[in-house]
């Protein structure tokens, strides 16, 4: 299968040295890159800015807004059979964007902000034979959340995990996650590595695709 696997935060600028973003490594996204591509699969990542090296046989796509991510993944979708939505995209970003750095006394202490697109929801009627995972980071059980989401965005697998536990989440090498499938079933795996995560997902992906 050809992946599409989406990673990193997405920053969204103010001016040239200021942007607002969000706690997310890229780790997890990475992990599933360098897992789906060790079990045979074509790769292609496109990641949010992040200080991570690129797994061997992954192609790899640097954006850095919501809307570069958007476009890549618009412009990639066609050509793959599996989408991972594992980036942290930021839902605002500044109404106004600066060229040139803002003077200290020239800001105003408010920042106007403007929502920013939902991809999966940009992409959804283009979904056709597609598998498609997204990942729901909440703080608390992730389970009810996390079952909107699968259902709103119109997902075949969403993998559930509550960032509030130090050993899972952000920036950490290991995972604590329940996948939430759309036939209405649950299963929530013990505290793994993010890449024995990532390999739990791909297989789980893997089948989805031979039933289909
Ligand atoms: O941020 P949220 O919890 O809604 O993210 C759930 C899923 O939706 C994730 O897979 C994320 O990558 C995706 N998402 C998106 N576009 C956004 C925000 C989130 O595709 N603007």
């Amino acid at each position: 299968m050809h992946f599409l696997i989406t990673a990193g935060p997405t920053r969204e600028h103010i001016d040239p040295v200021r942007f607002i973003s969000n706690r997310s490594t890229g780790k997890m996204g990475f992990a599933m890159a360098q897992v789906a591509a060790a079990r045979g699969h074509a790769v292609t990542l496109v990641a949010g800015p992040v200080a991570l090296a690129t797994p061997a046989g992954v192609t790899r796509v640097d954006v850095v807004s919501a809307r570069d991510m958007l476009a890549a993944v618009e412009a990639h979708l066609p050509a793959c059979e599996a989408l991972v939505m594992c980036a942290a995209v930021a839902d605002w970003r500044p109404a106004q964007v600066s060229a040139v750095k803002l003077k200290k006394r020239s800001m105003s202490p408010v920042l106007e902000l403007e929502a920013n697109p939902d991809i999966l929801a940009a992409i959804r009627d283009r979904k056709g034979g597609r598998i498609f995972a997204g990942f729901a980071a909440e703080t608390g059980d992730p389970r009810a959340e996390g079952r909107r989401k699968l259902v709103e965005k119109g997902l075949d697998l969403l993998v559930a995990n509550d960032v509030s536990q130090p050993d899972a989440g952000f920036a950490v090498d290991t995972n604590r996650v329940i996948l939430l499938t759309g036939d209405g079933r649950e299963q929530s795996l013990p505290l793994l590595s993010k890449l024995q995560v990532a390999e739990q997902i791909v297989a789980w992906m893997e089948q989805a695709a031979r039933r289909t």
